[in-house]
């Protein structure tokens, strides 16, 4: 089994030395965002397939934490290519050797892991990837993310595509599957398991989504919006092919206010035909609220130290849960056009390349 995903491994992705498979070849392989991640899922574990022990050495310490999070930062205020290269690693000793950074398609910058273990044909860490779009390309600081690779079906695949689609700022993607390890248990809610990045605080992608939280920390409903993407089975909330909520239940009225991110992506996915509707908890009563996400509960305002145990009081209103049967993660073309209907492109806040060269143009005279 361990032989067949290796092989499968080397045929996608070249080997570098004999030490090492890197990733790099994605990049030769992929022309978009969707066809990297393609390759890039190749290396993630699968349900049941590591140890305890194997997952102990993959998370972060506290250091690499702060390393990566610092660096997303970097590229998020760098802008169109500044600081996406491996020399800016200098500066984050702790991740140099793990992470790589390359610009794709003139305007996005790839944060990928470089290698892959050879005899477990998994990447070293399973961090996951992060995608920044440049600030003059990207229409809207929407961040996504998708914390369930596998267990709930598509959804890195079709996550990628609707960020591409829509323009949108940043894409998070988990490394491993929720339950990549057999009968474990979250050091943060007992009652998931280990490597549940959505309940557990102690991932790459939880720091990763906090770090671009903390940047993104201004954040107006009109553009913005921090959506997480999931898939149920299809017998829960029958009613609703796609069950979407700001990460607390029906209590709050929040559900009631036609301008909360999660309320008028909803709405626009309905305005769009295709298979099934679309429900908020204002008009279901189903259970995936996502009260216990602790990304949720970080953009709803607990406090960092408490997300695993707390549950906020009220809603920011700036996440977004989708929760979706087979038939929506299917429909991307109605995701993308729902999410550009419900968030208009926000005026470029970044002087263009003319107008930049323009403005300095005095100050630079003899
Ligand atoms: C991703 O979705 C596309 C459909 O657009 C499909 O052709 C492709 O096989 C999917 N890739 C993976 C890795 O599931
Ligand atoms: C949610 O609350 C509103 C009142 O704010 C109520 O009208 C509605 O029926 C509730 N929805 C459900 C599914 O219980
Ligand atoms: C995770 O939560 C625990 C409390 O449950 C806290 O002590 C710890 O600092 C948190 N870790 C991170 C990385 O935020």
């Amino acid at each position: 089994m361990i032989f067949v995903r290796v092989v499968f491994f080397l045929l996608a992705i070249f080997v570098e030395s004999e030490r090492e498979i890197s990733a790099n070849s994605c990049f030769s392989v992929a022309d978009t965002i969707q066809g990297l991640n393609a390759c890039f899922e190749k290396g993630f574990p699968g349900d049941n397939t590591l140890s305890d022990a194997q997952w102990e050495r993959m998370l972060p310490d506290e250091e690499e934490m702060k390393n990566y999070q610092a660096l997303i930062k970097t590229v998020l205020r760098g802008g169109r290519g500044r600081f996406c290269n491996n020399k800016v690693l200098a500066l984050y000793p702790s991740i140099s050797n793990y992470i790589d950074l390359q610009h794709f398609q003139g305007h996005f910058c790839v944060i990928y892991e470089r290698n892959v273990d050879p005899e477990t044909g998994y990447f070293l860490r399973s961090w996951g990837y992060v995608v920044v779009a440049d600030d003059v390309w990207s229409r809207r600081d929407l961040h996504h993310s998708a914390p369930h690779f596998q267990s709930d079906g598509n959804v890195l695949n079709e996550s990628a595509a609707i960020f591409e689609r829509t323009q949108s700022r940043t894409l998070v993607m988990a490394g491993a599957s929720r339950y990549a390890v057999k009968g474990s248990k979250s050091t943060c809610q007992s009652e998931y398991s280990a490597t549940d990045c959505a309940h557990n605080n102690n991932t790459m992608f939880h720091a990763v989504n906090a770090a671009i939280f903390e940047y993104q920390a201004n954040c107006n409903h009109k553009s913005c919006a921090f959506i997480q993407w999931h898939g149920m089975a299809e017998t829960t909330c029958p009613i609703c092919s796609a069950f979407v909520s700001a990460g607390v239940s029906n209590h709050t009225a929040i559900y009631e206010d036609s301008r909360i991110p999660a309320v008028k992506l909803a709405a626009a996915f309905d305005g769009i035909e295709g298979v099934g509707r679309a429900c908020t908890p204002l008009e279901s009563a189903c259970k995936l609220v996502a009260s216990t996400n602790v990304f949720g509960r970080l953009v709803n305002g607990v406090a960092r130290e408490d997300v695993c145990t707390r549950r906020s009081v009220g809603a920011s209103g700036a996440f977004v849960h989708v929760e979706q049967r087979r038939a929506a993660r299917d429909q991307w073309d109605r995701w993308a056009r729902a999410i550009k209907s419900a968030f208009p492109v926000r005026p470029s806040h970044v002087p263009r390349p003319a107008e930049r060269r323009h403005l300095s143009a005095p100050s630079n005279r003899p």
